[in-house]
């Protein structure tokens, strides 16, 4: 993406420049052309110039319409992730990157990617707005508490690169930085395989979904008073006031924190609210788990959290399903 927003930019440099020096130009050569040769000269009067007035019009509007679009089709472009997306969670803290991998690999003001592959971070706050951005990427993005923003971008050389909170976020703004590490993708194969085996975040949202309780009410068998959880995410659910709204992080998010807020037609608002016993971190293993419910595929199974749950299906490989 740096190419193509590193383009954008100098055109608009070098339009801005080629102006400046027209406009700043003509004004010396006027002034020098027409100077005033003798102290009581009036000069001509002239009323309206209809070409000149539409040459001054229609040549800026197309400029400017080329911006636009150039803007709008690299703007997109940046906003729109491909389909295919190694995904990783930030937290932003005061003062530091918390990311998580999917495998379950946590790091702390480093990030670590393959070459060659598109990585789309998941982004929250802890406490207050930070922003991430990697300069060398062209990327930059606002993280807030309470929701999710994203972005994405394909690392193309491997390297360390610059990463930046790039919002004011208190005394120690300055030291929220780190890096992101490039690897060659064997090499990340061999860092991803080094890390402490915490087991994957859906694995760890299972057991949380255990913990708290969960299960006794979203059961796989829709015979629980909460809605059955397995193929939801991506779906569009319709709610008790007949709107609809597509499961995404977000959503999973609000109705852990907020469950009256949006409900899922035929149910009763009887869950608690989870505020406050879940964390930032909980909450995306939560989530990670509820994306990882597929009926047609073995849910992720911890050893060391006991067997299959009712109604669940057994998992069919032996090895940890990790996609
Ligand atoms: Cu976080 Cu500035």
């Amino acid at each position: 993406m740096a190419g193509r927003v590193d383009a954008l930019y100098f055109f608009l440099v070098g339009l801005a420049a080629f102006f400046s020096l027209l406009i700043a130009g003509l004004i010396v050569y006027y002034a020098i052309r027409f100077k005033r040769k003798a102290p009581d000269s009036v000069g001509a009067r002239i009323h309206g110039g209809l070409i000149l007035e539409i040459t001054w019009t229609v040549i800026p509007f197309l400029i400017t319409m080329v911006i636009f679009v150039w803007g709008a089709v690299v703007f997109f472009a940046m906003s729109r992730p491909p389909d295919e997306t190694l995904n990783i969670y930030v937290v932003g803290k005061q003062w530091m990157w918390k990311f998580q991998h999917l495998d379950g690999q946590r790091e702390i003001n480093e990030l670590h990617v393959p070459v060659g592959r598109p990585v789309k971070l998941i982004m929250t706050s802890e406490d207050v707005i930070h922003d991430l951005f990697v300069p060398a990427f062209r990327i930059k993005a606002d993280v807030i508490p309470g929701r999710y923003s994203h972005i994405w971008f394909e690392p193309t050389v491997a390297g360390r690169y610059h990463l930046f909170c790039a919002e004011y976020c208190g005394t120690r703004h300055s030291g929220m930085i780190g890096s992101v590490v490039v690897m060659e993708p064997e090499d990340y194969q061999a860092w991803l395989s080094g890390g402490v085996q915490e087991g994957s975040l859906a694995s760890a949202g299972e057991k949380l979904f255990s913990d708290l309780a969960c299960n006794t009410c979203h059961r796989p068998d829709a015979q629980g008073r909460g809605p059955v959880l397995h193929n939801l995410f991506g779906q569009s659910q319709v709610l008790l006031n007949g709107e609809r709204v597509v499961v995404d992080e977000a959503y999973i998010r609000e109705s852990i924190l907020r469950p009256a807020a949006k409900i899922t037609a035929g149910f009763q608002p009887v869950m608690p609210t989870f505020q406050g016993l879940v964390s930032e971190e909980g909450l995306l293993e939560l989530i990670e788990y509820v994306k990882s419910l597929k009926v047609d595929v073995p849910a992720p199974v911890r050893p060391d959290t006991g067997g299959p749950k009712p109604g669940e299906a057994t998992p069919a490989r032996g090895s940890e399903a990790k996609k």
